[in-house]
């Protein structure tokens, strides 16, 4: 591995423990204006120093994030459909590496479709963008999307996460699901698990736990972040189990103080 390819992956995952907490705000390239993500540099501002790594579309990092942070950008690069359209597992690279390299990316992050009607266009894809992302010595990190047509269990899911690692991606995004493991154990290349639908805080805690506890390096996780009631109490949570051991208790524990601490501050500001 060159220089700069592992520089940029020991940004993503801290290479003194081996984990990682991203957090995702890319949902908007598909979604919209996703619900409490309607601003997103409000949303950015305050979870920012709390992140190991941010994904984002060029379009939200442009406008939405300062130019001054030391946070790594991982640069969704892959879209072409929305939730209104025909077929989400239609996408394509939308963004050059040059673009990329001015967005001074540590990462790119495409989606794959495995089992879809586009899956061969979306592998196709990924195998292009490793190729061409490691002649700059930038890693790629592969979504395996999932949808009603496609599964979430630990069949399918070690079949995408492999297909994506046989074309080379450095890291794989998943979906945690029973004999997660088994998931873990086949991909030669680490997997980061994404939040997923906005559930309450304490089952969002447990399943950062189970997904470090089943291999994960870490999360990558939006909704269950920017959609809880209070934010920061959340990432600093969820960040307490990825980088500070906690356990789910613990963590729900931290949380609850927090967002009482934060509750309380919210009070006297209006007083
Ligand atoms: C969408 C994505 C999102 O970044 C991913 O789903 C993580 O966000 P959430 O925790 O809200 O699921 O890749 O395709």
């Amino acid at each position: 591995m060159d220089w700069g390819l592992k520089n940029r992956l020991s940004n993503i995952i801290k290479p003194q423990n081996n984990r990682a907490l991203m957090l995702a705000v890319d949902h908007g390239y598909f979604l919209g204006p996703t619900e409490k993500l309607e601003n997103p540099k409000n949303v950015i501002a305050p979870l920012l120093k709390y992140c190991d790594s941010l994904m984002v579309t060029r379009g939200v990092q442009r406008t939405s994030v300062p130019a001054t942070t030391s946070t790594p950008m991982v640069l969704r690069v892959s879209g072409g459909s929305s939730i209104i359209g025909e077929d989400l597992s239609q996408e394509d690279i939308t963004v050059s590496i040059q673009d990329a390299i001015r967005l001074n990316a540590s990462a790119l992050a495409m989606s794959i479709f495995v089992g879809s009607k586009y899956e061969y266009q979306t592998i196709v894809n990924l195998g292009k963008l490793v190729s061409e992302a490691e002649q700059y010595g930038i890693p790629v990190l592969a979504v395996t999307a999932v949808g009603k047509e496609l599964g979430k269990d630990a069949r399918y899911l070690s079949l995408a996460c492999r297909v994506a690692a046989e074309q080379g991606a450095h890291i794989v995004k998943t979906y945690y699901c029973d004999n997660f493991e088994k998931v873990v154990e086949s991909c030669p290349v680490p997997i980061i698990v994404a939040g997923g639908k906005k559930i309450p805080e304490r089952d969002a805690l447990q399943l950062t736990y189970n997904s470090i506890k089943g291999g994960a390096v870490g999360v990558d996780m939006g909704r269950n972040i920017w959609q809880s009631e209070h934010p920061v109490a959340m990432i600093r949570a969820v960040r307490a189990i990825v980088h500070g051991n906690l356990n789910v208790e613990q963590a729900f524990n931290l949380y609850k103080k927090l967002a009482n601490e934060n509750s309380k501050n919210k009070q006297k500001n209006k007083d």
